[in-house]
């Protein structure tokens, strides 16, 4: 059985130092990619030779960042579509096939952080289950629906990768319903691998703690951030081309016996014990 890897680099683990082609005529679908960690992994996947399929909810934002990359010479198709509506979600993929011929990577990334969900995810006591729904709804179902949609049209040897959380390997004080539905994603990372396995089809969940995007920043506000930066052993935070290096390796031939595996992007927040951060802290 011959495998039409998700990249058309090396299989033989070493890389070749080109930093262009590891995608090369391969088709990648990036859902959420309208802005933050989504676009930056659209347009690492396209600067590697992919076409891409520029999915988010904003039509504009999909436009914006599928404009971008054809700027910089890439082949990007903008999609506008609810992840948690299957009807939209299979015209979508249907939409890219009809166009590129196949889906070779998935990057299922998109998430509910909007102000009256995520920002209303709090006291589990005071929980107005909408919006418990709305974000199991657009975080895990819109995952499954896309892993649905995109299996039949994916050759052996294609790389779904999931966008999880650090959130979905730590409890929190707030934020239950995110923080559940990123730890199910870890869950079904492993369902999608061991399904599919058999066909070369990995399936991996990236996990970051505090990535530098707009919206993250809206979402935690000053104190919150100081504290994330208190948090991690390393000096700097994430950035989305941080995440977009994760993702590009996880999709492409350079992990091709890696699956099921959830991989922190974390800047060592997860490392240690708490008391190193209250230590640190110290006078
Ligand atoms: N930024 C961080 O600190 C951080 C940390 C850990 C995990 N994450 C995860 O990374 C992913 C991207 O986060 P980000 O910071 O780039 O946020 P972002 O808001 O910039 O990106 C999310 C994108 O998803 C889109 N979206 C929302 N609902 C959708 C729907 N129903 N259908 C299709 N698209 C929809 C939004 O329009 C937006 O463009 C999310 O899954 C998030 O949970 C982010």
């Amino acid at each position: 059985m011959t495998y039409g890897t998700a990249a058309s680099g090396r299989s033989d683990g070493r890389f070749d130092g080109r930093s262009e082609g590891r995608f090369d005529g391969r088709v990648a679908l990036v859902t959420g990619a309208g802005s933050g960690i989504g676009a930056a992994c659209a347009a690492r996947l396209a600067a590697e030779g992919a076409c891409v399929g520029v999915l988010d909810l904003r039509a504009a934002s999909a436009r914006a960042t599928a404009a971008a990359v054809r700027a910089h010479g890439g082949t990007a198709m903008a999609l506008t579509c609810d992840v948690s509506d299957e009807k939209q979600v299979e015209e979508s993929v249907a939409e890219l096939v009809a166009s590129f011929g196949r889906v070779d990577v998935l990057h299922s990334n998109a998430a509910c952080l909007d102000r009256d969900v995520y920002g209303r995810d709090r006291d589990l006591a005071a929980m107005d289950a909408a919006v418990w729904d709305r974000t199991m709804e657009v975080n895990l179902r819109g995952a499954m629906l896309l892993v649905k949609h995109v299996i039949p049209v994916m050759p052996d040897g294609g790389a779904i990768v999931l966008t999880s959380s650090v959130s979905g390997l730590t409890g929190d004080v707030d934020h239950a319903a995110y923080g559940t539905s990123k730890a199910a994603l870890i869950g079904f990372t492993r369902y999608v691998a061991t399904m599919y396995g058999a066909r070369g089809i990995r399936c991996n969940a990236v996990a970051p703690a505090l990535v530098m995007t707009a919206a993250a920043e809206r979402a935690l506000g000053p104190r919150q951030l100081a504290d994330k930066a208190a948090e991690r052993l390393l000096p700097w935070p994430c950035v989305p081309g941080d995440v977009a290096d994760l993702v590009a390796f996880l999709a492409s031939s350079e992990s091709r016996c890696i699956t099921g595996q959830t991989v922190a992007l974390d800047s060592g927040t997860l490392t240690h014990r708490p008391e190193h951060a209250i230590h640190r802290s110290r006078p």
